[in-house]
């Protein structure tokens, strides 16, 4: 029996976000949870991740366009701003609706929401909001939610009341510069377990680096750079399956780093 657990993944943009999010969603499923994947950024990249075809990705509505559900939950119209909308649309069943299955996992697409500043309270944000806070998880459940990058959703405040939030960063300052400030967002939030996964790490050069720029930060673990990693991304083929297996080890290290409580 695993504890139940919500998950987000952040980061700067290209770090390895939704590579780490399909690795651990695929390690999570084949232990045997049930899963819910959340691509909330609207770089959509987590369906190639978990190694769903091209094809099979054209039967996936986002969320954001599914317009008619988006105004029943949250009662407000879509892209009409300044309005009072009812702040906890049910979510329960969002999952079964919209999500899309995938070898154990439960993939839902967010789709390109609205960029709203700090506070953001545009439908599509509310309904994040309230998927990842009010999702009811039972043992043996996960969430992972594979978020936008850089900071924006953290001042919507979108994933508030995860458990834990990863950090990804690669071996380069502005991966670190984004994950301080990232650090900081998440703990004013009030997620308490924030920790940092180095990502793409090619030689001790990278090493030494990335563990002396986090230094003073909690550390999930680290990601060596796996050729076939970025290869089965290029050929649309899923992360877990294609990558090696120092990669497989440092993502099921990271994981049993993330599931001690
Ligand atoms: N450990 C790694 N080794 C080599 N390439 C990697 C590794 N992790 C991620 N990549 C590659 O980096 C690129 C960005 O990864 P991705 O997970 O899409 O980032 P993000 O979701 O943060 O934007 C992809 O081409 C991916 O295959
Ligand atoms: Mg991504």
């Amino acid at each position: 029996m695993s504890r139940a657990l919500k998950l987000a993944i952040s980061g700067k943009g290209g770090v390895g976000k939704s590579t780490l999010a399909a690795a651990l969603a695929g390690l999570m499923a084949r232990g045997g949870r049930r899963v819910l994947a959340v691509d909330a950024d609207p770089a959509v990249s987590l369906a190639t991740a978990l190694g769903i075809s091209a094809e099979a990705q054209k039967r996936i509505v986002p969320i954001a366009e599914q317009k008619a559900l988006i105004e029943q939950r949250t009662g407000a119209k879509v892209k009409q701003y300044g309005q009072i909308f009812r702040l906890n649309p049910e979510v329960a069943d969002i999952a079964e609706i919209c999500g899309y299955p995938h070898e154990g996992i439960l993939l839902l697409v967010l789709g390109a929401v609205q960029q709203g500043g700090s506070g953001c309270a545009c439908p599509e944000s509310v309904l994040l909001r309230a998927l990842v806070q009010d999702l009811v998880l039972h043992k043996d459940e996960a969430l992972v939610l594979d978020l936008e990058a850089g900071v924006e959703h953290l001042g919507r405040a979108t994933a508030r009341g995860v458990d834990t939030m990863l950090v990804v960063v690669e071996p380069g300052q502005a991966s670190i510069d984004c994950a301080r400030r990232i650090f900081e967002m998440a703990r004013q939030i009030g997620i308490r377990d924030v920790r940092a996964v180095a990502n793409k790490i090619a030689n001790v050069e990278d090493e030494q680096f990335v563990r002396s720029a986090l230094e003073g930060l909690a550390v999930a673990g680290m990601i060596p750079y796996c050729a076939q990693v970025r290869t089965a991304d290029r050929n649309g083929r899923g992360v877990l399956e294609h990558s090696s297996e120092q990669a497989k080890a440092a993502f099921a290290s990271i994981l049993a780093a993330v599931e001690r409580p």
